[in-house]
Order: C-alpha cells, then structure tokens, then sequence
C-alpha cells in the first residue's frame, strides 16, 4: 500500500466518497485523551468528541484490549439463532442505570438504526393493541435523528431537511416548535408562557387526529443542530402528561446526551418524566464501537410476549455484535470506574462559567447554554433585540475556522433564530477534559471571534 502520510488529502486523488466535495480533508493519524495529532503531529483540541461521540477520551488502552480480546475469542454471532456474553453484560448494565421501569435492550450499530428501530416498535405496539392506524410519529423543528428514511422524516432540522430535499420520499410527520426561549417561536417568556411549546403537543394531536399518532420524539436537550437548547423547567412533566392523555408513547433519543455527557447517566434525569422508549448512539460506543440500542419499558417488551407473533424480523445483521458490544461495555466499565458522569457537571459548569465570562467581554455572544458538558453558544448582532446576522455573514463558519486555526475543533450551525438566520456553536468534548483543557477552548474561542470581529469591521468590544 502507497504511503499516506501527508498532511491534506486531495479529493482529486482519492477513492473515497466525501462528504464535501470542494475541501481537502486533514489525515488525522491518532488520538490520546482530548486531542486529535494530524500526520506532522500537529495537534487539535478536540471540543466536540469527534461528532459528539466520544466521552471517555481517545486512545484508552483497555477499551481497546477488550475488544481486541473479544474479537479473538468471538467476533461474531447470528443474533437471531444465539446470544453472546458481552450483549448480555451490557444490555443488564444499561438497564441497571436507566430510568424506572427500563426492562429491554434491542442492540443496533448506530443512532439512525436505533431510530428507525424504535419507529417500528411504536407501530407493533399499538398494533398488537388494535390500534394499527396509529404510526406517525412527532418531533420537534430544529432536533435531527439520523439518515434513515423514518429518522429523515423525524428530523426536524432545516438544513438537512433542505439540502437533502427530503421531500417526496419522506413520510410525512409532523412537527412543533422547538422549546428555545432564547428565541421564543411565541415570542412568550417563561414561566409566564405557560409552557406553550409543550402544549403545542395537544394542538398537533388533536389537528392530526390521536388515532394516526404513535409517538413523540424529542432529546433532552436539542444538540448539535440547536447548540444545547435546555428546555425549560416542567416541559417534559407536561410532554409525558400529554402522551399519557392521548395514548401517545415518549421516545426519548439519547444518542449523544446519554450515558454521562449531561451529568446524568440519562439527560431526561434532569426532568421528571419517564420515557417509554429510550434510544442509544453515539456515546454508547464512545467511538471505539459502531452500536447502538433501543431501550424498552417493560409495558411495551409485554405486548410483544403476549402477541400472538412468536418473534420478530426486526433487526440488523450486527444487532447485538459481540465486539462492539464487549467494546461499549469497557467504555460503560471505565465511565463508572473514573466517575467521568459526575466529572461531567463538574467540569461543565466550569467551562460553562468561563464561558459567560467570555460573552460578559464578547458582546456578540448572545447566550451561553446547555448542561453537563453538552454546552452552547448563540450568536447575535445585538444583545437587546437579539437580531441574529444574516445567513450571508456566515458568522458561525468563520468562528468555527479561526478556532480551528488555533487549534480547538467546535461545531457550528445555523438556524436557531427564525427561519435559517441565527449562528450557534457547540461544544461537547471528552468528559476526561482538565480545567487548563477548557481554558485553551476558550481562549481558542476569543480569539477566533476578534479575529472575526475585525474581518467584519465590527466595533462592538
Ligand atoms: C440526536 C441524534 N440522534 C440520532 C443521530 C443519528 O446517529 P447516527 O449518525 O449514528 O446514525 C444523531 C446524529 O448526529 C443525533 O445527533
């Protein structure tokens, strides 16, 4: 094989499919703890976990010989005639942590399956209860849920949605307005809104009709396409009081806020409100596992008992995959082993507090947002009114550039104010992160947005 060590790979001479077609892509050659080192050794602080994937840090030497020794002694089973130790190891320790009433894990290899899974398993539920007509699904605008057909049509983020031109092959959900009083869809202030957001829920039932409504879809906190939008105190009391009403399931998607990143083994924690259904990704593997997982309150894992279907086809080749999940199990051994969920709300609310300290000096931070260490910036034009810059300043990619240039990788995207204006980042690193590695994010930060500020001749600080 030719030797690939050098630094950008030219698109023009590569076989692989990228994603972006105009760019070169960096060849990254390893990763220790919260950094990324490219092929001169030049190195990057990681601030997203990859895509906000990884929690327990880069290069863990017993994750990986745990997976190393799993794939020895069996890499693989067929899940449909056999189970294996590590899927169930893994599936009782989930459930030991997961909220009242959890009794079922369905394995699959990424957040989208998880999704797509859960999307069939709201169908056969209420079909095995005689309520078949019931298989729509509703979400929020702005969360996102994968690129499979059902999770595409959940999505509710707007530049997927355009510039995937999802339409005509998505189904058709609907959606309600994102809980984000930063920008409030109403215009309303809590608490005085009464939670509108929340009961915008019973309206959309009722418009659609209960009887074609399987479940609500919704994350603890809307992630990376909202930049850590918490919703406000008793939303998700009042989502699950809906649900119950109209006999709607609460399927709640963990992909990257579960298993530790919010300061909580599961970010819905936060509220008081137990899901029916919970879904699993990204930070289940931490990246050293492709898994996913779909997790069941017993009410639902019992219509499936006592159908009179003995089994289902539902599933992927490598559902329950003896490697990934021996890998998710090491990662799940030395999250509990370092107390890196408690480290969580601890090093987040010190870099969510260096942070307000950085906007109280950048007035073109709007607000500094999130929980644990899922943490968000919005950008505005002015404090007061919060105008949002328009799309074409492209506010959120020069900031993400020139914190790049410096040497700390954030995410950016746009659209959390109205319609597609508004610029956010997010910053969700490695829950191992030291304070001194939260003092360079931010540092990288401020000097990325006065490098900015000066290229847009901005004279606001
Ligand atoms: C909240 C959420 N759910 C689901 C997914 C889809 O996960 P995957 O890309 O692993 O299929 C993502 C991916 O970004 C996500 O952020």
């Amino acid at each position: 094989m030719e030797d690939l060590r050098i630094l950008n790979i030219d698109i023009e001479e590569s076989n692989v499919f990228f994603r972006n077609w105009r760019k070169s892509y960096p060849l990254i050659n390893r990763g220790e703890g919260v950094y990324l080192y490219d092929t001169e050794e030049k190195r990057y602080l990681d601030a997203i976990g990859g895509m906000f994937v990884v929690t327990i840090g880069y290069g863990v030497t017993e994750v990986a010989e745990a997976i190393g020794a799993q794939a020895q002694k069996l890499c693989f089973l067929n899940n449909i005639r056999f189970t294996n130790e590590p899927q169930e190891l893994l599936a009782r320790n989930l459930v030991e942590k997961a909220p009242t009433g959890m009794d079922r894990v369905f394995f699959v290899t990424s957040g989208s399956g998880a999704n797509e899974v859960a999307f069939q398993i709201a169908r056969i539920y209420h079909r095995e209860r005689g309520k078949s007509s019931k298989y729509r699904f509703i979400a929020q605008w702005h969360n996102y849920y994968g690129y499979s057909i059902a999770a595409i049509s959940m999505s509710g983020d707007f530049t997927t949605r355009r510039t995937l031109g999802v339409e005509p092959y998505a189904l058709k959900f609907p959606h309600i307005q994102a809980p984000h009083c930063y920008q409030c869809p109403f215009g309303l202030t809590y608490p005085s809104c009464q939670l509108t957001c929340a009961n915008e829920l019973a309206l959309t039932i009722e418009r659609e009709g209960a009887d074609s409504i399987a479940a609500f879809i919704a994350t603890p906190i809307i992630g990376g396409t909202g930049g850590a939008i918490v919703p406000p105190p008793g939303y998700y009391e009042k989502i699950r009081e809906i649900c119950n009403f109209y006999d709607i399931l609460f399927i709640v998607d963990e992909v990257i806020t579960g298993l530790g990143r919010l300061g909580k083994n599961f970010g819905i924690e936060h509220w008081d409100a137990i899901p029916d259904i919970i879904t699993l990704g990204k930070t289940l593997g931490s990246g050293y596992a492709s898994i996913g997982a779909v997790m069941l309150q017993k009410h639902i894992w019992d219509t499936f008992v006592n159908s009179e279907i003995p089994g289902t086809p539902l599933g992927f080749t490598y559902s329950g995959h003896p490697t990934s999940c021996a890998g998710a199990l090491a990662v799940q051994n030395y999250l509990a082993k370092h107390n890196l969920v408690e480290r969580a709300e601890v090093m987040g609310n010190y870099l969510k507090g260096e942070l307000k300290k950085l906007a109280e000096r950048e007035p073109l931070i709007g607000d500094v947002r999130g929980r644990g260490l899922f943490l968000g910036i919005e950008f505005v034009q002015d404090r007061e009114t919060r105008k949002p810059f328009p799309r074409s300043t492209k506010l959120q990619e020069k900031i993400v550039k020139g914190a790049l240039d410096q040497g700390v990788i954030v995410a950016g995207r746009i659209g959390t104010a109205k319609g597609i204006d508004g610029d956010h980042i997010s910053i969700c690193p490695p829950l191992i992160i030291t304070e001194s590695e939260c003092d360079e994010i931010v540092a990288a930060l401020e000097a990325s947005i006065k490098q900015v500020k000066k290229s847009l001749d901005l004279v606001t600080a």
